[in-house]
């Protein structure tokens, strides 16, 4: 039968369901002052962070229950992404590629939710955390490959990088929009 399965798929799946939560949660780009520059992070200075961390985990949890009724910064971070989305389409036009490459850097290296926020969201999100970050993962590997192409003033590339941006929003919104609202802020359907 599938007890041998059971027993090779547990440890496997719990240790890289850890250490996908443990990068979600240690994420250094929610630091202030932290640049995404060359070089910017000092392996010592990320190291300090990681225990900050760890003691900001600690101290987080009692909050995470209280909390649950409020709503989330994620949709104000996301506000800010829609926003620098439609600055990058007034630089594509303008041809002001200057203002292409801040936007897209922008969201790039988009500041996450407090840490307290991010427990409820791995908790919502449980199994699917992967495929979460993974989405985020992909919108902040294009962001950056627009940035890139900005810089080289290159139109052509910019726009071809700003359609796949475009496409890895919608591909995690198509999978986590409608449940995010429903769960965190939950009045579109029962006020109807
Ligand atoms: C990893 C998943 C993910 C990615 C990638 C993502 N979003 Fe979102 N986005 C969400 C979720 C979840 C919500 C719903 C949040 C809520 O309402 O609390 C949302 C909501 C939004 C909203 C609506 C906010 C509001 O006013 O309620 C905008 C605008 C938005 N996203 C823009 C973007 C843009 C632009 C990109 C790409 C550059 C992007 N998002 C990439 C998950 C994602």
């Amino acid at each position: 039968m599938s007890s041998d399965e059971t027993n090779d798929f547990i440890p496997d799946h719990l240790a890289q369901w850890w250490k996908i939560t443990r990068e979600y949660l240690l994420a250094p780009n929610e630091l202030p002052g932290v640049s995404s520059g060359p070089g910017a992070v000092a392996p010592a200075a990320a190291r300090n962070a990681t225990w900050a961390w760890l003691l900001a985990l600690g101290c987080a949890w009692a909050p995470v229950t209280s909390l649950a009724a409020e709503p989330l910064a994620l949709q104000r971070i996301m506000k800010d992404m829609g926003r620098n989305m439609q600055v990058v389409v007034d630089g594509l036009s303008q041809e002001d590629y200057t203002m292409v490459e801040k936007a897209a850097l922008a969201i790039a290296d988009h500041p996450q939710p407090p840490l307290g926020e991010k427990m409820r969201i791995l908790s919502f999100v449980g199994g699917d955390t992967a495929r979460f970050k993974a989405f985020d993962g992909e919108t902040h590997d294009t962001a950056m490959a627009l940035a890139h192409a900005s810089r080289s003033s290159n139109g052509e590339a910019a726009i071809a990088a700003f359609q796949k941006l475009q496409s890895s929003c919608l591909a995690c919104h198509q999978a986590f929009r409608k449940p995010f609202v429903e769960h965190f802020h939950g009045k579109a359907e029962s006020r109807r």
